[in-house]
Formats: C-alpha cells, structure tokens, sequence
C-alpha cells in the first residue's frame, strides 16, 4: 500500500494497493520509482582526499586500541552490523577526540547548560596524531529533540522568527503603538497571552488522573494577545503566519529575502510541508535531524568544518535520502568534511570513502575491516557490508581480487584515476540482470 504523493499537505492519498508487481504501473508512486528502478547506482565522480585526521590508540567500549585515518573534506561513511561499533567510534571517540583538540564544547546546534554544566567524564582513550590543522569546527547532527519545550519550534531554531519579528515591527501600526520585534515573540511578556504565557495551551490538572494540556480559553492557541494580533504583515497576523507551511511561507516571504532564504533550506531537506509554529517537541527524530541540518546550511559556509552524522536516513524515503545527499554534498563542496554513519547502501555507494567496521557486534567487532573507495570496500572478502555495496553498485557476486582487510589505503592521485577507471570497465563489462536466487547465493557465500 503506498501513501502519497508526497509529504504533509501534498501527500495522504492512497496511490496503490495490491499485489507488489502493480506498483509498478503506477507512475505517480515515489516509492516505485526507487523499488523498480534496475539500472545500478551510477558512480559519482569520488572526491579526491588531501588531507586526513589520523587517530590512534583509540579505546572505548568494543575498540581497542584502533587506528584510523578519516579523510577530510570528502564525504565519508562509516558501515558495519549493528553493534560493530560505529557510533562508537563516530559519535563517540571522534566528536570526543576532535572537541578535546580544538578546546570546544561539543556543538549540537543547541545550548544545552545542564550538560555544559557537567564536565564530560573522558571515556575515550586515544589520540590524534595529525590532522587537526584542517578542521576549525565540529559540528555534531544527530537526532536529539531539538527542544524541550514546545516553545522551540522551527521557525525559532533556524533563526527565520526573528527576521519576521522584525518585518512585523517594521509595520505602520505596530510603528505607531511603539511595538518592537520583541512585542512578537510568545516568549516575552509584552505580546503573548498571558493566560497560557504563550503556549497556546494550558494544563489542567485532574485529581487522581495524569494532567492534561487542553487550549487555551483566552487566545484559543493563537499564543499571542488581541493587541498584538491586530498587526498584520501581508494581510496575516503574527499567529497566522506561524501556521503557514513552509512551502506557502516562501511565497508568502517572496520579497523578503532572508526569510526566503532560511524557508528555501528547510524545503530543500524536504520538509516544506511542515508548519513554521509546529513545536520542535512533535518533531520525528528524522525531522528534527534535517532542522538542525537547514540550520547549518543556511549559515554562510565557513567551510574546515566536520559534520558527523549518526545514522541520517533512519525512518527515511530512498526520495528523501537522495535530497539528504544532496544537501550533505553541498557541505563538502564548501569546504567541509562529513563523517557519517550509514547503513543505506545508497549512501555508502555514494560516498568518497568508506570505513568498515567489524566484522560482527560487540566484542566480536570493533576493528577497522577495511577502508577504501566503494569499490574497494566491495571486493574485502571479511566484509560484511560488502556484498551489499557490490550488489548496489552492480558488481556482481564474486569477490575478486585482493583483500583490503586491515590496510591503510591511501592512494595518489594517479591511483585513485586508474582504480576508478578499471573499475568502471569492469562493473560495464560484467553487469548482467539481476536475480533474487543469485543475489541470495552471493550473500551466503561470502559469510
Ligand atoms: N556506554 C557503553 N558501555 C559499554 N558498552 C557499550 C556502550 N555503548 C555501546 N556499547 C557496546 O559497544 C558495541 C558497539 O556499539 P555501537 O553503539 O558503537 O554500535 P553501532 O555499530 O553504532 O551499532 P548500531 O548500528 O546498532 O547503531 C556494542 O556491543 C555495544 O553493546
Ligand atoms: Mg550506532
Ligand atoms: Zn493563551
């Protein structure tokens, strides 16, 4: 059964229900298009790394005493079964390490006190040896909340509320009543509602039962207070226009170009379907993922800064992962380095470079199984994420060739051109249809 077309308002229609193979009859289906599609993933020009961060001696949970060189400013994914140890080593000794260097608190795009105020116990061991003098900033993307409190929402987090605040103190009215930007934010005595104090809702506590949040009887969720809403920008008050979706909102924002731009962001990470007043508290993880994501885009690239993303597409459409890859491109063509952990073949096929991670979970993992290209990740025969990116890059089942297992691979330029080129011969020469049986085979066999 697939729903769509696409998300939020564009979506909710039945497009198809029925036995797998009518799906593919149906053109409007996203889904479709990604499921039928047979031609092998063509393979991106791959980035040439320079430069890399080389760790050492790195210790925390299942690895011990592991070295590793990350390339910077490529894009890099980091692969293994679940428990091998990959966040471990990413969101773990990594952020730790880098964030020790540069002297940082770990940035998350959110100012997080009651952590700040907690001096991190060191539970990393290790060091870099070499590296840091081309990264100035660290920057953690993950899936945590991006508030608390539903008084964080996204037109708050990416910063576009204040550029409106201002378009609405810049009014006629609000000019001639003395209201500043301040006047418009539910935040702030002046403006808001006081009976909720800018909620929207008020709680209400029953005896014997769980309190409940119900709307509040003075605004009816409007948040703001009558004087306030009786200024308007473009014929809709301050409420009104935290309603908008932002796919309306840059419409609604056309002259206005730095809220334009902030909206433009966030519909390019796919999430033009979402309110500019929802509260960041009724985020998915994968959407509260891709806010701090725009956040970070649409901040002037500053570039020599590493993103390291856990995990990113979890929960999302293969349509949504190609937007998602787009945009982390984006990053590294402006200078930065990504560092993500991926279980999406897609992805992992995509990237500059690969670091794989295991062979099995726990104690069974925690060792650098191979680090390479794609390609060369797709012939390690102790992989196990191997088969997979053959299968997604159209290599067919059998390993050939030498092993990369535990060899630090870092090519020349020359090199990287020739690897690239036989391996474009071979994946054109031995492409054959795919069949489920003989995909099944290869899988079996390599284990
Ligand atoms: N705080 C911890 N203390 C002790 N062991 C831990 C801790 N966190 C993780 N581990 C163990 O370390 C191993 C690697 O965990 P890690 O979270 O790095 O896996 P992963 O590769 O990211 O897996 P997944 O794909 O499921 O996210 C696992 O066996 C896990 O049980
Ligand atoms: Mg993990
Ligand atoms: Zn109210």
């Amino acid at each position: 059964m697939d729903v769509g077309p696409a998300a939020g308002a564009y979506g909710g229609e039945v497009l198809y229900s029925g036995p797998l193979a009518g799906l593919k009859g149906v053109g409007s289906s996203e889904t479709a298009k990604h499921l039928f599609a047979n031609a092998a993933a063509s393979v991106a020009a791959r980035r040439n790394p320079k430069q890399w961060l080389r760790l050492e001696g790195v210790t925390r949970n299942n690895l011990h005493q592991v070295a590793v060189s990350i390339p910077l400013d490529v894009l890099v994914a980091v692969t293994g079964v679940s428990g091998s140890g990959k966040s471990t080593l990413v969101s773990q000794a990594l952020v730790d390490l880098i964030a020790a260097h540069l002297g940082q608190p770990i940035e998350d795009g959110e100012e997080d006190d009651a952590l700040a105020a907690h001096p991190s116990v060191v539970l990393t061991q290790g060091r870099i040896l070499s590296g840091m003098e081309g990264i100035r900033r660290l920057v953690r993307v993950d899936q945590r909340p991006i508030g608390r409190t539903p008084r964080s929402n996204i037109a708050t987090y990416t910063g576009l509320f204040d550029e409106v605040r201002k378009l609405f103190a810049s009014t006629k009215l609000a000019r001639t009543r003395k209201y500043d930007a301040g006047r418009f934010s539910f935040n702030v005595t002046k403006g808001r509602c006081e009976t909720c104090k800018g909620e929207g809702q008020v709680c209400v506590e029953l005896l014997f039962l769980p309190s409940v949040y119900s709307p509040c009887p003075t605004c009816h969720g409007a948040r703001f207070n009558a004087k306030t809403l009786e200024v308007t920008w473009g014929g809709k008050n301050i409420a009104e226009v935290l309603n908008l979706r932002v796919d309306d909102a840059i419409v609604f924002f056309d002259t206005s170009p730095s809220v334009r731009h902030s909206l433009q962001v966030l519909h390019e990470v796919g999430l033009g379907y979402l309110r500019l007043g929802q509260p960041a508290t009724e985020l998915s993880g994968g959407e509260a993922q891709r806010v701090k994501l725009a956040t970070e885009l649409q901040r002037a690239t500053r570039g020599n800064t590493i993103y390291v993303l856990d995990e990113p597409t979890t929960g999302l459409h293969p349509a949504d992962v190609t937007r998602l890859l787009r945009q982390l491109n984006e990053l590294v063509s402006a200078g930065n380095s990504v560092v993500i952990v991926e279980h999406d073949m897609h992805v992992v096929a995509a990237s500059d470079w690969v670091i794989d991670i295991g062979p099995g979970a726990g104690e069974e993992g925690g060792t650098i199984v191979g680090e390479g290209t794609p390609e060369q990740i797709a012939h390690i025969s102790g992989s196990r994420t191997a088969p997979y990116i053959r299968s997604r890059l159209g290599i067919s089942g059998r390993i050939k060739g030498a092993s990369y297992r535990r060899q630090i691979v870092i090519p020349s330029e020359t090199t990287m051109k020739s690897l690239s080129e036989s391996h474009q011969i071979e994946t054109a020469s031995r492409r054959r249809p795919k069949h489920p049986s003989h995909r099944r085979n290869s899988r079996t066999k390599s284990k």
